[in-house]
């Protein structure tokens, strides 16, 4: 399976750039060096063959006495070889394409010079030379078979009609050219291999920082920052946080972002713990105020001169709503404490025992519901505060009062789960609105119907219930329908 270039790791993608724009540089260079060379050598060749050329009398190749003086016209044949060393032929052709003979009856066919010794064409290859052997035009290469190879020839053609033919090996010229090809091409391979490993160490080592600094990000990324962390111990290394290189800037720009983040979460918890302290501050200022209001409203219910009944009714409800507010502002006060991290007592406390008192206590208040126990044979006992447990029991207790009607059934149970305790209240009543059950927990969430607006509910209950499970390392859980609700809160046992 390919991965498209686009989804390649940086890595990847520079080696590879590497690799192809060296491979480009190394084809451009090595043909410009060696169609440079072939021309040069080719030219060096082709004055090689005049060279030669002018070493064959070319009048009177045969070396016959020509003007009459009784001496043979010099030949100027020898040394024939031409200047730069490679082999020459020389071949002479009667007009119908015949090899000529000279004056001595010698044929003129002959190549000179071999590093073995010197050579005559056969038949074919005096063919193929004579087939190549046109006149007048510029040299012209020919294969001439057997091992003789390839030469460039050139042909003049002479008064009598015979041509004259000279040529130069280009032996030594192919031979250099195609090593040359194999040193470009084997350089070019040596080459690349040294480039992509060599390629591959840089790139490796110059993206280490870039990897560091993504394993810090990662790491703060793990960080439970909901959680009310507010300082965060992560930073880029300061030598990968460097404003001069990329990866540097990168690094530094990850740090000042954490550094505004911190700030941000300090500012954050600052105005968090102040919003808290001034909640616990006012219901505290809040309890003498009501205590004094619900001590006058009791000595006027005490007075023994006649009061008009409305009057005493007046008084009645101030007392009545004076000892909400009271509980309203107990509430608060416990929820400002649980939050601002205060700590709980932490002694044994006796689930069991607790429960019992829990649900006389219900019994008393509600003697039209059904409350039945559910305990384990021996005591279960947690490490905790226990006016705070009671409170979680009372308050689903009462919740299983006032949000079912009479004659519903409530189980109270404790069991212990593992290293777990689990105590529940489940009652067959019509069980919370769904949609307000993934909210319960949270603060003056209430079901809005008039049954429990008349009984006065804040919506505080439950997530006292949450804060002091919480508060105990502990979590809550709520699953209902008709006819079954149950709310849990799961502390950790001993
Ligand atoms: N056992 C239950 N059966 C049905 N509904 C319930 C039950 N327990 C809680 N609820 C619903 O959940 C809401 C929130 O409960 P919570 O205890 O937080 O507040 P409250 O009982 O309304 O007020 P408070 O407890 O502060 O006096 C209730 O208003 C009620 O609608
Ligand atoms: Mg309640």
């Amino acid at each position: 399976m390919s991965i498209s270039p686009s989804r390649w790791t940086l890595r990847t993608k520079l080696l590879a750039s590497v690799l192809a724009l060296f491979t480009v540089v190394m084809l451009v260079t090595s043909a410009l060096t060696v169609l440079e060379t072939r021309r040069y050598l080719t030219a060096q060749l082709e004055a090689d063959l005049t060279a030669a050329r002018g070493r064959v009398d070319v009048d009177h190749p045969d070396g016959a006495d020509h003007d009459g003086d009784g001496r043979a016209e010099p030949q100027r044949r020898g040394p024939v070889g031409a200047p730069g060393g490679g082999d020459v032929l020389v071949l002479g052709l009667t007009p119908d394409g015949e090899v000529a003979t000279d004056s001595s009856g010698t044929a003129l066919n002959a190549v000179v010079n071999t590093s073995t010794a010197d050579d005559t064409l056969d038949a074919a290859q005096v063919l193929a030379v004579s087939e190549a052997a046109t006149t007048g035009s510029s040299p012209v290469r020919v294969d001439v078979g057997g091992d003789v190879g390839t030469y460039l020839i050139s042909t003049q053609t002479l008064s009598d009609g015979s041509r004259l033919v000279v040529g130069v090996s280009t032996a030594p010229v192919d031979e250099l050219l195609a090593r040359l090809l194999a040193v470009v091409v084997g350089g070019t391979a040596v080459g690349l291999a040294l480039v992509g490993v060599g390629g591959t160490i840089v790139i490796r080592r110059s993206l280490a920082p870039l990897d560091r600094v993504a394993a810090t990000a990662r790491r703060v990324s793990a960080l439970e920052l909901g959680s009310g962390q507010v300082t965060l111990g992560e930073r880029v290394p300061t030598a990968d946080a460097d404003g001069h290189t990329e990866v540097g800037q990168v690094g530094l720009a990850i740090n000042t972002m954490l550094d505004n983040v911190e700030s941000a979460l300090h500012a954050r918890q600052e105005s968090e713990t102040q919003v808290r302290q001034f909640v616990a501050d006012a219901s505290h200022e809040l309890r003498t105020p009501l205590a004094s209001i619900r001590g006058y409203a009791e000595l006027t219910r005490r007075e023994t001169e006649p009061v008009p009944p409305t009057v005493t009714h007046a008084i009645g409800r101030v007392e009545s709503e004076a000892l909400r507010m009271q509980e309203l502002v107990e509430d608060l006060l416990l929820l400002a404490r649980l939050d601002s991290g205060r700590p709980l007592q932490r002694e044994p406390v006796d689930l069991s025992l607790l429960a019992v008192n829990a649900v006389s206590d219900a019994h008393a208040a509600a003697p039209d519901h059904t409350w039945e126990l559910d305990l384990p044979e021996s005591p279960v006992e947690v490490p905790g505060d226990q006016a705070r447990l009671h409170q979680i029991l009372a308050n689903l207790l009462a919740n299983a009062r006032t949000h079912t009607p009479a004659g519903t059934r409530v189980v109270t149970r404790v069991r212990p789960e593992g290293t777990l305790v689990r105590v529940s209240v489940t009652d067959d009543g019509p069980g919370v609105p769904e949609t307000l059950q993934p909210k319960v927990f949270e603060r003056f969430t209430r079901g809005d119907d008039a049954r429990v607006r008349a009984n006065g509910s804040t919506g505080l209950g439950l997530s006292i219930v949450a804060a002091v499970g919480q508060a105990h390392g502990g979590s809550v859980e709520v699953s209902s329908r008709a006819g079954s609700t149950t709310f849990s809160v799961l502390l950790p046992g001993t």
